[in-house]
């Protein structure tokens, strides 16, 4: 048998790298190779990046730029790039970082094992293609060592709807959703082996429309309604969405699929008309409020999450100001905010850009705000009795903690709790990262 050979695998960006790289790992493992969470005793390094922002994407050459002594002390130590990086700038990570080996966008990871045999032979290897193959008939979708009883399954990859800032349509490329049967194959074997928790991925999840197991086109809502019929499976969630594939179809299912948790990520960008429009968003603000009005009739205890970017190219103070509105009127229990980054290639970066100064005071506003609703929405739990899925223990003894149904994390001092179990729980506290509460009775 060949000598056991290290893996450290570091991931960046969104929940799809994560779920990319446990498959990229997967795939090694077949060739040999066991997972280490040290960098300084492995074989193969393997950086997953994320292009979404300037920021994130030079993180992966200051990450490189540490790593050289690595490489210079062995010097068959193997850097692979993966990831948006990868994709977005292909050869260029060569010639910009020498040490690395292989690089490999996200349409070809099924072809990792054989870049990885090419650079064993003494070369290096580029792969940035948007093969015809599915990847995901060629990798394992089997992880030996779930992580708890919660897990991702990408459901749908890419975007076509090219909003003006964003990266996302280059990196990933066309929208394309896996077929019904294949997630629900997967789905049940995560079941099987113990997961009571699935989020579906996709850059644009609720534009699904996966062949069905009936030969029919299926949208996300029939799928999550098959996926509901999973025995043991007892939470879905799904992320992350564009306001405008909200279909009444999916907004139904919210009110009527009692394992479809009560939490929505459905980023809206800005709440300027004038923005949107020129974001390409597709939508306005006001149709935006009322199709949250029309989710939480649907679910009125639904706990809403956003993104937000700050400082897009032309965005003045009174644009800004109606993004605070809009966020007054909407309410969120979580968001994120975002300075705008300007994207190579995309739209909004050849135009004029917002001074970085007032960049800073809008987020810092923005922000301000959002936390404000945060706490309010998180305090907002206490007497209320909540189900919380057990993750892990806690840091006191004899506690567990875990997730309640609106993703807010949860201590709760009881014997006899698993990792796994789904209790209902009163809520006694709102700390400031995390709720306490008690078991409720029966
Ligand atoms: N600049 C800042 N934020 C961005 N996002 C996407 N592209 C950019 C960019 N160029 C944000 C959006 C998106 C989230 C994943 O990242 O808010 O919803
Ligand atoms: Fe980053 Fe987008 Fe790529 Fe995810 S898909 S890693 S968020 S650029």
């Amino acid at each position: 048998m060949a000598p056991t050979r290290k893996l450290f695998v570091k991931t960046y960006g969104c929940q799809m790298n994560v779920y990319d790289s446990e498959r990229m790992a997967e795939t090694l493992g077949a060739q040999g190779y066991v997972q280490t969470d040290r960098a300084d005793e492995a074989d193969m390094i393997l950086l997953n990046t994320c292009h979404i922002r300037e920021k994130a994407a030079e993180k992966v050459y200051s990450e490189l730029g540490r790593m050289k002594p690595l490489k210079m002390a062995k010097p068959d130590l193997r850097i692979a790039v993966a990831g948006c990086v990868a994709q977005a700038e292909g050869e260029e990570i060569l010639r910009r970082q020498p040490i690395v080996d292989l690089v490999v966008g996200p349409q070809s990871y099924h072809r990792l094992a054989e870049m990885e045999a090419r650079v064993a032979r003494g070369g290096t290897a580029v792969d940035t293609d948007f093969p015809a193959e599915d990847k995901f008939d060629h990798l394992v979708a089997r992880p030996r060592a779930l992580r708890g009883p919660t897990a991702f399954l990408t459901v749908q990859e890419g975007c076509d709807k090219f909003c003006a800032f964003c990266v996302v349509p280059y990196t990933r490329g066309a929208e394309v959703s896996r077929p019904a049967a294949k997630v629900l194959a997967e789905a049940r074997d995560l079941v099987d082996r113990g997961v009571r928790e699935i989020t579906l991925l996709g850059q644009n999840v609720n534009a699904y429309h996966g062949v069905g197991e009936d030969g029919a086109d299926w949208t996300l809502a029939r799928l999550i309604r098959a996926l509901a019929g999973i025995d043991g499976l007892l939470r879905i969630r799904y992320t992350t969405s564009h306001p405008n594939d909200m279909s009444d179809d999916l907004i139904a299912a919210h009110g009527e699929v009692e394992k479809l948790m009560p939490y929505l990520h459905l980023p809206v960008q800005s709440g300027s008309d004038r923005v949107l429009k020129a974001m390409n968003r597709k939508h306005g603000a006001e149709a935006y409020r009322r199709l949250v009005d029309r989710i939480r009739a649907a679910r009125p205890d639904l706990l809403l999450s956003g993104d937000f970017i700050v400082g897009f190219p032309g965005e003045t103070e009174a644009d800004f100001q109606a993004t605070l509105d809009l966020v007054e009127a909407v309410g969120y229990g979580q968001a994120y905010t975002f300075k705008y980054s300007e994207r190579p290639g995309t739209p909004a970066a050849e135009r004029a850009q917002v001074p970085e100064d007032a960049k800073d005071d809008r987020l810092r506003r923005l922000q301000a705000l959002i936390t404000r609703q945060q706490r309010a929405a998180q305090d907002a739990m206490v007497g209320r009795e909540v189900g919380v899925l057990f993750e892990k223990a806690g840091r006191m003894p004899g506690q567990m903690v875990g997730k309640s149904d609106h993703l807010h994390a949860v201590h709760v001092a009881a014997p006899g709790i698993a990792q796994g179990d789904l209790r209902r729980v009163r809520i006694v506290e709102s700390g400031p990262n995390s709720l306490g509460g008690d078991l409720a009775a029966g």
